[in-house]
């Protein structure tokens, strides 16, 4: 790009520089350095997390066994048995019943002598993704209910049976222990086994079986895949939401998130079904169940790490109104309301507090800070603003120095938006969440869209959008250029109206490419590697750039919103002393606005554009290919306090000027 200007001629240069694209002289793009209109809150940019697609168990939550405690609808799902005899009472489930009610369920093994061997094999989520030379923890809960000792070889095997790793436990006496050992990968393998040889006589009784591997993020043990927090963290988000999305609100009101069941040791949260088990025709999950193993404490430890502010969500007494619709009578609310009192407890509240103490003992006495709560995820209709009513008034009287988000439904526009609307419009200023799922001209077309919204109500948390290049829940869509690229145009729109936005989440976060029910989606992964979309560069970019005040950028004295197939906006990052612009060229030519910078001060000669762009509309990231489309750098000049570039065709462009 840099050479090709430096080798124009001068005259065709300027010429091509004041021209636009229909050859006519153009006005230039004014950005007012000097006189920021509006603050942009750190929480700007943030991430969606939801178990949809195996992004919790078989995803980011890094245990390799699949259904370890047998608590499946079938106990058996992800165990295979390898018994070189006929005896199929070998392996039986027993349940615990209300002894145990978190964990009912066990496996006892029975070996005996006309049994040589006997082995218990899971086949983990779609295989189990090891890596050569990496060490795998071992652990599971077991006893020997008729006393004695029993030695368990403990093996890993590749995707055709061959061993690549291996070690021993010896069980001994009838109390319930945990035993672990170590083992080391000789091999990588995407679709490797877990295979428990038990080697001696007798009767064991085994329970939460589990192998993490070692190099889990910040080497937590029991953790979370290093590889997909990283990109997580790369985004530098300002908030995390958690824990989605519909799971919230479960299809009916028993399979609803409980976050009190999932504190506390892993052992002792109760497992449910995931709703998108069996959501899609087209993409049935028979397998998938949420473990909980990444629970509310992981979630708001990982909003932590990745420095993002946490933002739980909970179910406000309805169930999925895509699904069931069930509801709770609204005088029969208060234990919903209670769980909201209890979270900010859980979150904040000193370790003398009950749920205060809870957080404490799992390892995080200081307070997680937690300043945002969603109540309800997608609601609609009386319903809705029935069981927030009861929600808000007691919230807002215990607890005013949280920051509710309120929602406007699943939908853009339209009766359901409009009635919402009217309701939010009665209530005190807090934030509402908007949803949008729509076609790619949808999103060029809106750029505009808060540019007329109230600037002194409600502000705006734009908790889940992803532009469709076929259909919402359609399962050819595709993380596309095309998509991406009108995503950016409309970002330009929220940016520029940061006074209003204060929130915004691309949705769903992460998909398994064997294990998905919903795409598109913002970083995909298998089970040994993961890459971000062209859509997770456009939000790396909005959000590692997201600067501290909006700056006037104005063409023909409007903001950019598609005219000329142009989109932009401008910040100002008080931290770094930048002027940063954005421009999506939305046409298949390049562009070439004059940008004129207006500021008192000096500018600087140099400064630096980053482009991401791509030939083809169609093109996107994949495992194979996972940095086809990719920002790339380049210096570039001032010339005085103007800015003559050339903005590729289909691309978004980021100008970094750093002033002195
Ligand atoms: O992001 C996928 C789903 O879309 C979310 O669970 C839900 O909130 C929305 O309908």
């Amino acid at each position: 790009m840099k050479s090709m200007l430096m080798n124009m001629p001068g005259m065709l240069m300027f010429l091509l520089m004041t021209l636009n694209v229909t050859g006519q002289k153009s006005q230039p793009v004014v950005v007012d350095v000097d006189r920021p209109k509006a603050e942009i809150q750190p929480t700007m940019w943030g991430i969606f997390f939801e178990d949809i697609n195996q992004a919790a168990d078989g995803g980011i939550y890094a245990e390799l066994v699949m259904n370890r405690s047998f608590e499946f609808f079938n106990p058996r799902a992800g165990w295979g048995v390898k018994a070189f005899s006929k005896d199929s009472s070998a392996l039986v489930i027993l349940n615990r019943g209300i002894s145990n009610q978190a964990n009912p369920r066990f496996a006892r093994i029975s070996v005996t002598a006309e049994m040589p061997s006997y082995c218990l094999s899971n086949k983990g989520f779609r295989g189990m993704g090891v890596k050569a030379g990496n060490r795998y923890h071992f652990s599971m809960l077991a006893s020997l209910p008729e006393s004695g000792s029993m030695k368990l070889r403990i093996e890993l095997v590749d995707a055709g049976g061959k061993p690549i790793g291996e070690s021993s436990i010896t069980l001994q006496g009838n109390e319930w222990k945990k035993y672990s050992t170590e083992l080391t990968s000789g091999k990588t393998d995407a679709h490797a086994r877990l295979n428990i040889w038990f080697e001696d006589q007798g009767v064991a009784d085994i329970d939460m079986v589990s192998l993490f591997p070692h190099d889990t993020w910040k080497n937590r043990p029991g953790g979370l895949r290093a590889d997909l927090v990283q990109l997580l963290a790369d985004l530098k988000p300002g908030f995390l939401r958690f824990p989605g999305g519909c799971i919230v609100e479960g299809r009916e009101l028993d399979t609803r998130y409980k976050w009190k069941k999932t504190v506390g040791p892993v052992e002792e949260r109760q497992l449910i079904v995931n709703r998108w088990n069996t959501e899609f025709k087209h993409r049935p999950s028979p397998d998938y169940f949420q473990s909980f193993g990444l629970g509310f404490y992981e979630y708001f430890l990982l909003s932590e790490d990745i420095g993002a502010e946490p933002l739980p969500i909970l179910n406000c007494g309805m169930a999925c109104q895509f699904n069931t619709a069930e509801v709770v009578p609204v005088d029969q609310l208060d234990p919903y309301i209670q769980d909201a009192l209890d979270l900010i407890e859980f979150a904040n509240g000193s370790p003398d507090t009950k749920w205060g103490k809870i957080r404490a003992d799992m390892g995080h006495p200081e307070p997680f800070g937690m300043k945002l709560l969603g109540i309800g995820n997608e609601q609609w209709g009386p319903q809705y603003f029935e069981r927030l009513e009861k929600f808000e008034k007691v919230l807002r009287e215990k607890h005013p120095e949280i920051t509710l988000i309120l929602s406007a439904g699943p939908f853009a526009e339209g009766d359901l938006f409009d009635f919402a609307w009217t309701k939010l419009e009665q209530y005190a200023p807090q934030v509402v969440d908007e949803h949008y799922y729509k076609e790619p001209a949808w999103f060029f077309k809106n750029a505009s869209r808060y540019d007329s919204y109230k600037r002194d109500g409600h502000k705006i948390f734009a908790g889940e959008y992803a532009a469709q290049s076929v259909n919402t829940t359609s399962p050819d869509n595709q993380n596309n250029w095309e998509c991406a690229l009108s995503e950016a145009a409309f970002m330009t729109g929220l940016e520029r109206n940061a006074d209003v936005v204060t929130m915004c989440s691309y949705a769903p976060l992460l998909a398994h490419t064997e294990g998905w029910q919903w795409t598109p989606d913002l970083i995909w992964f298998d089970n040994l590697k993961s890459f971000g979309t062209a859509n997770y560069y456009v939000q790396k970019l909005f959000s590692n750039y997201k600067g501290t005040d909006v700056l006037s950028m104005l063409y023909e004295n409007k903001p950019l919103t598609g005219k000329d197939g142009l989109y932009g906006s401008a910040v100002w990052d008080r931290n770094t002393s930048e002027i940063i612009l954005k421009v999506v060229n939305a046409t298949t030519k390049p562009l070439m606005p004059e940008i004129v910078l207006k500021s008192r001060k000096k500018l600087p000669a140099d400064a630096t554009m980053i482009v991401l762009k791509s030939d083809k509309l169609t093109n996107l990231n994949s495992i194979d290919q996972p940095l086809l489309i990719q920002p790339s750098e380049v210096a570039i000049k001032l010339n005085g306090k103007k800015l003559n570039l050339s903005f590729a065709p289909h691309s978004l462009t980021i100008i970094r000027i750093k002033q002195n």
